[in-house]
């Protein structure tokens, strides 16, 4: 079926609003009648012995994967290796009996990605993939393949399949975490509650479009933009660095709060822009402290957070974009949400074309 863009100015722009009925289609697709277990398609893996994981990507797929990382550790206990695929395939990895290996891929096509996996086969590894396209090469070479069910995707720079990445993700890993009894029925059942919360929760996080729209026109005038992120938050600061240098072309890092010593705190003055991405998580503190050290040296914040976050830290701050309350599991998934809408309407105050982003395709299918 032809798709067009619904009178959105952009796909992009269409692809970000669908994302709350793109999750809940995604999400039905991977539970039961009730909501008490994630089904899986058919496989014959035992998710109870699954004792590493490796895990390679590109792009944002590749940020999708490094997300999932904080999940598999932390609640399944699972020992997670995150590699981009042009590394990965040439390294020629030892593997160790019994490797399961997750290829995280929008379109499926892929070439470095495709070709991990092709490594990872020939040396017996359990092949998983997450792809948006069931016909594609990467899921045809797949003993599970788990659909994200989004729809196509056709914006260059991803969006609803990365949120849609992520769901998939994290659903595994709770029901890997249930398999291997890191996590008991009632947390199970908990964080299954918690991601059929997401469709809602991003719908409202939509809601800040017209505040991201001001501050956007001020980050369109900036040289360099930085974003820091802790946690699963981490690996979103460095998706939000990619979309904006993606399709507005202004140069954008992506780091860890904790890190911002050890390096960018020297490239701050009062010319750059820092975007910090702070959910009231166990880690708010730190990532506060850290965002004034950028305040002390004339960097202007942009804090994300939720309400009860602003209230506490928003001081001194440049702008401040607010998010719902959101469970810790869902935190990464939200804030996803500014991360796109930063990037499409700064693209739009520069007038670049965000669907088509100069030197960049969809999908890289050559190496
Ligand atoms: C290209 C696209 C990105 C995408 C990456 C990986 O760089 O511009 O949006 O994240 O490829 O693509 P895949 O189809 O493997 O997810």
């Amino acid at each position: 079926a032809r798709v067009d863009k619904g009178g959105y100015k952009h796909f992009m722009a269409k692809e970000i609003a669908e994302q709350p009925s793109v999750l809940k289609n995604t999400l039905s697709h991977y539970q039961n009648a009730d909501a008490s277990e994630v089904e899986l398609p058919d496989h014959n893996i035992d998710l109870a012995h699954i004792d590493r994981l490796t895990m390679v990507a590109c792009g944002t797929a590749f940020y999708a994967a490094l997300t999932a990382k904080y999940w598999f550790e932390k609640i399944a206990r699972v020992p997670v290796d995150v590699d981009v695929a042009s590394e990965f395939r040439y390294r020629e990895p030892p593997v160790s009996p019994g490797t399961c290996a997750l290829f995280v891929s929008q379109s499926g096509e892929t070439a470095d990605t495709l070709a991990a996996l092709r490594y990872m086969a020939s040396q017996n590894a359990t092949i998983l993939s997450v792809v948006n396209v069931p016909e594609s090469s990467i899921a045809r070479e797949s003993d599970l393949v788990l659909p994200l069910h989004a729809g196509v995707e056709i914006g260059v720079a991803s969006t609803k399949a990365f949120t849609a990445q992520l769901a998939v993700l994290a659903l595994l890993a709770i029901k890997i975490a249930y398999a291997r009894g890191a996590i008991d029925a009632a947390q199970y059942r908990t964080h299954i509650a918690e991601l059929n919360r997401l469709p809602g929760l991003i719908s409202q996080a939509l809601g800040i479009d017209g505040a991201v729209q001001d501050i956007a026109k001020k980050l369109a005038t900036a040289q360099d933009i930085i974003f820091l992120g802790r946690g699963a938050l981490y690996p979103l600061a460095m998706e939000g660095a990619l979309k904006l240098k993606e399709i507005s072309y202004i140069h954008a890092e992506g780091y860890p709060s904790g890190e911002l010593k050890h390096g960018p705190i020297a490239l701050i003055d009062k010319s750059v822009p820092v975007v910090v991405m702070a959910p009231m998580d166990p880690l708010f503190d730190k990532s506060v402290s850290n965002m004034q050290e950028v305040m002390a040296r004339s960097g202007q914040v942009l804090l994300i957070s939720c309400k009860q976050g602003l209230k506490t830290a928003a001081e001194g701050t440049w702008a401040q974009i607010t998010m719902p309350t959101t469970p810790d599991l869902l935190a990464p998934i939200i804030y996803a949400i500014p991360a796109q809408l930063l990037a499409y309407h700064t693209a739009l105050a520069k007038g670049t074309d965000a669907d088509q982003p100069r030197n960049l395709a969809k999908s890289v299918t050559v190496e």
